[in-house]
Parts: C-alpha cells; structure tokens; sequence
C-alpha cells in the first residue's frame, strides 16, 4: 500500500472508542445502537477484512482461508485497512467505534503510536457457553463462511489466547460490561460509559 497521511486523523483528534470482546459476544448489535444513539463512525474489522475479500482484490486472496481457521490475520493488513476507512471518514466523523481491534497486544500499540490514542474500551463479557449459543443461533441466517461449530471453536480459542494479554495493558481505558443482559440492558450500560465521553 501507498503510505498514507494521517495528519488529518491526528488533527481531529476525534474520541476512539475500541469495542471488545469474544466471537458473539454482541460487538456489532451494541455498536448499532451506539450509532444510531451518537452517530458515531462504525469501523468492524470483520467487516472490513470480509468487503477486501469480495472485492477480490489481491490483499484479499489469502484472507478467507485464515478466517476460516479462526486465526488473526497478519497484524499489518488490518491496520491498513482501519486507516484508510478512517481516513475517508474523518471530515464527517464525530468518533470512531472500532470494532474487533485490537485482538492482540502488537495491534493495540500499534493503532495508538501510528493512528490515534484510544479513548476508552467497551469490553462485553460473556461465557464461553453463551458466546457458542448466540453464534450457533446465528449460524443459521449468518451466510458467514465462520459461522460454524468447528470454526467456532477455534475462533473463541485465538480470542481466549490473547485477549488478557490486550486487557492488561489498559487498565484506565477498560470499561467492563456485563454482555450476558438483554441487548437494552446491555446498552444502557453502554450509555452510562459513551456518556461519559462525548459532551
Ligand atoms: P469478526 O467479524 O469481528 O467476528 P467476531 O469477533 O468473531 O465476532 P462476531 O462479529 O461474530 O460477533 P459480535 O461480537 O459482533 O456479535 P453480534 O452482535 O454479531 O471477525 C471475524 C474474523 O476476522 C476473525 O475471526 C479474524 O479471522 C478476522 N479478524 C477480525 N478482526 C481482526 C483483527 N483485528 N486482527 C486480525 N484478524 C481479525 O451478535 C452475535 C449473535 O448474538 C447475533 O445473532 C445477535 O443477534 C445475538 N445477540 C447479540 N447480543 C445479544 C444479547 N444480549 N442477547 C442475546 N442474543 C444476542
Ligand atoms: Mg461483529
């Protein structure tokens, strides 16, 4: 890739929300209400990673094969693709919700000494059993090539590998939500952590 300015993303110096937590463990439901309630800009690498492989772009080729193991695709693809998004949503953007990164220590220091610093982390827990129901469920509708019980289990194994490793890191930054709730319950959780930040 080109080398990209990221003046323009430093200058705003927009709030950065990264949005945490295990394989079902309702990221993209929250962020939903998140934007419709702030209007923040909703950046889900999972989502990013997916519009790269059908494009059919060269950067694309190799990444379903990972995904389908359930593994983390190299830590430079995913930065570059957060960036440029980023980039071409900072003039309109009132915030970032990040959703799905960082998933490994490197990723989180990276991001803050290249991109911006994190404002806080909205991090939902949930069990590992509740994880593996809500993904079975919607393994039936999803259509996403993950979306299966094998895949699922690997998948929940690279986020148990590294995500105490990333937590640990930002003690501050850490807003625990209890993920196990109704998605209005969880999200009022949420509210009390967003209000805090926006003015
Ligand atoms: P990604 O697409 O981010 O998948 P994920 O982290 O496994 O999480 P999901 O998107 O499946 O779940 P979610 O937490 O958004 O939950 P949702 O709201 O959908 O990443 C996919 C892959 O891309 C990774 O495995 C990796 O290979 C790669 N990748 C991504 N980011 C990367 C990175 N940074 N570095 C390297 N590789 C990366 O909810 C799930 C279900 O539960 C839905 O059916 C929903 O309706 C339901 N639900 C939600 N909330 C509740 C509730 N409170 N009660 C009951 N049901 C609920
Ligand atoms: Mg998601």
């Amino acid at each position: 890739m080109a080398p990209v300015d990221l003046n323009a993303l430093r200058e705003a110096k927009l709030p950065v929300v990264w949005v945490l937590g295990g394989p079902g463990s309702g990221k993209g439901t929250q962020c939903d209400k998140i934007i419709a309630q702030y209007g923040f800009t909703h950046l889900s690498t999972g989502d990013l990673l997916r519009a790269e492989v059908a494009s059919g772009s060269d950067r694309g080729k190799n990444l379903t094969a990972i995904m389908e193991r359930g593994e983390l695709v190299p830590n430079d693809v995913v930065l570059d693709l957060l960036k440029e998004a980023m980039l071409t949503k900072v003039a309109t953007s009132k915030g970032f919700l990040i959703d799905g990164y960082p998933r490994e220590k490197d990723q989180g220091i990276a991001f803050e000494k290249e991109i911006l610093p994190c404002t806080i982390i909205l991090y939902f827990d949930a069990s590992e059993d509740t994880l593996t129901k809500r993904l079975l469920g919607r393994a039936l509708s999803s259509g996403r090539a993950d979306d299966n019980e094998e895949t699922i289990k690997l998948r929940l194994q690279t986020f148990l590998k590294n995500n105490d490793l990333v937590l640990a890191l930002y003690p501050e930054k850490l807003k625990r939500i209890n993920a196990e709730a109704s998605v209005d319950e969880i999200f009022n959780q949420v509210q009390s952590e967003m209000n805090a930040i926006v003015s």
